[in-house]
């Protein structure tokens, strides 16, 4: 079934770090292991380029708002090639695909009387173009939860969404779908918020120019967080049956559609989780599978910030790749990030220890191991298992089988920790049998084959399931392993005990180098 993962769009006004690189990674972990199982699969990722903020960035630059959005565009697009993120299309919300169907979605949400003119006042927070009602608001002691600035009175004339009118379906939706918001921690907040009542919301503005003017009364502009949303459905041309706005764009991705993953930050919940769906069931659009909101990276124990010099940005993750190599960041990215319900603390040291203890000492030595004594004994062919593998088919297909539930669940820990345990379960087989020792009487040769032709069997079927961690290096353990290269391999191929012959020619692999400790 063809499946679709999206991470948030990102602002403009600000510069790529370890926020959005952590958020494209998780997705780009799992579209690489969905592809590896050979389902077909669509990654979007993007930037968001209309509103006040970036309206006001370019004037304190003395640029136009588009020269803004297409100069920190081009770095994004630039970024994710260089962390060779796997995307399949990268959608701006200034381009005119996204810009004409965001139109014709609004237009209909009006014509079907979703949306009303009328007039609004509440508690408005201006870094976050996010409105507040007085509950909400006395709770945050009218301060922003996220700048910490005073939350404004604000009255205007606008366009509304009429979310009251969804409280009941939304509630229904959540008790029929339990998994739709993940993890359950934040799905309890959003049910708690719900359970506050909805109001309606203001869809646009009129006290800047730097956005979608909403049809038929152009000195509105739509609101930057509706038109950010619809990047979901407009990159697959769903506002776009006829093709008219974007040739044949429909016909090839509307199958994409519903999303399986949205993945997000859980500052920006309540508008996945609340009124993207509402707006979805206004325009009988079938909902999300889940919206995934992952926590925050802090650094050395508190809240990164620019101010406080301890913020992750793009020359410092540079600085790691430098040093520890792309795999290796997304390698901490993926196992130690803060995918579930808590904060995840960024340390140079942990950071150096993770790459030590599990990259060094499992991934990288144990195919090392294997290899040398394959070299060494066998002369680099792969040996003759006499035995048909022993235990290990088992236990490799109950790796295999982990694996895939937790890739459908989106747990890359357990994703991850599947092969990292086959890995430790080889070299403690090495250490409990001795090959080096068996190796010294010739009347064993046959259970020193046996051994090692288990053992590189295994390594095999873990370095494909750390494929999607670890695309580069696993493409060198996959060489080295002799795996025939070109023919069409698929996953249930790939994955099946017994997939090298014997007489393969193995190298020799070295996959990660030791690394000189992080100075404190
Ligand atoms: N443009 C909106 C999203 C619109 S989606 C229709 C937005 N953009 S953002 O650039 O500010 O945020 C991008 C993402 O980065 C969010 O998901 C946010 O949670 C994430 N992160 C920003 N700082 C972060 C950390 N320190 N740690 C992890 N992720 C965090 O919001």
């Amino acid at each position: 079934m063809p499946a679709c993962i999206t991470t948030p769009i990102y602002y403009v006004n600000d510069r790529p770090h370890i926020g959005h690189a952590y958020t494209t990674t998780v997705c780009d972990v799992w579209a690489r292991a969905m592809r590896l199982r050979g389902e077909d699969v669509f990654f979007l990722t993007g930037t968001d380029e209309h509103g006040v903020k970036v309206e006001k960035s370019a004037a304190a630059k003395g640029v136009t708002p588009q020269a803004l959005a297409d100069e920190n565009a081009a770095e994004f697009r630039r970024v994710l090639q260089v962390f060779g993120l796997s995307n399949d299309d990268f959608i701006r919300t200034t381009e005119p695909r996204h810009e004409r169907q965001v139109q014709r979605f609004v237009k209909r949400l009006l014509d079907s009387g979703a949306v009303y003119l009328g007039t609004f006042e509440g508690w408005y927070d201006e870094g976050q173009e996010e409105y507040y009602t007085e509950t909400k608001a006395k709770e945050l002691d009218y301060k922003s939860p996220i700048s910490g600035k005073p939350l404004a009175r604000a009255t205007e004339q606008n366009y509304y969404f009429r979310l009251s009118a969804f409280q009941e379906r939304l509630e229904r939706f959540f008790a029929e779908h339990p998994g739709f918001v993940q993890p359950d921690a934040r799905r309890n907040e959003v049910l708690g918020r719900l359970r506050d009542g909805l109001q309606d919301v203001p869809m646009t503005r009129t006290n800047f120019t730097w956005g979608i003017p909403f049809p038929g009364d152009e000195k509105h502009v739509i609101y930057v967080w509706i038109d950010a949303l619809f990047n979901y459905v407009t990159a697959l041309g769903m506002g776009d049956p006829d093709g008219s706005i974007a040739p044949g764009l429909h016909a090839q991705r509307a199958k994409y559609w519903p999303a399986q993953y949205h993945v997000i930050g859980k500052e920006i919940l309540w508008f996945h989780a609340v009124i993207w769906p509402a707006l979805l069931m206004a325009l009988e659009l079938p909902l999300p599978r889940c919206i995934h909101a992952h926590s925050f990276w802090i650094a050395d124990g508190q809240k990164m910030s620019k101010s406080m010099g301890n913020f992750v940005d793009l020359p410092t993750i540079e600085g790691y790749f430098a040093k520890y190599g792309l795999d290796a960041w997304r390698w901490y990215m993926a196992t130690q990030g803060p995918l579930q319900a808590s904060d995840s603390d960024f340390r140079a040291q942990h950071f150096h220890d993770t790459y030590t203890s599990e990259l060094v000492n499992v991934v990288g030595n144990c195919p090392s191991r294997v290899t040398a004594m394959i070299g060494k004994y066998f002369d680099g062919a792969m040996p003759e298992d006499a035995a048909r593998g022993g235990e290990w088919p088992a236990r490799c297909a109950q790796a295999v089988t982990a694996w895939t539930r937790a890739i459908d669940e989106l747990d890359l820990v357990a994703a991850a920790n599947a092969p990292m345990a086959l890995l430790r379960d080889v070299d403690a087989f090495i250490n409990r049998t001795e090959p080096f020792k068996v190796a010294k009487d010739p009347a064993r040769a046959g259970e020193l084959a046996s051994i090692l032709a288990q053992c590189a069997e295994a390594v095999r079927i873990a370095g494909v399931l750390l494929e999607p961690f670890l695309p580069g290096k696993m493409a060198e353990l996959d060489a080295a392993l002799g795996t025939p290269g070109g023919a069409v391999r698929t996953f249930s191929a790939r994955t099946v005990w017994g997939a090298l012959p014997p007489g393969t020619r193995l190298a020799k692999c070295a996959l990660f180098p030791r690394v000189e400790a992080a100075k404190a």
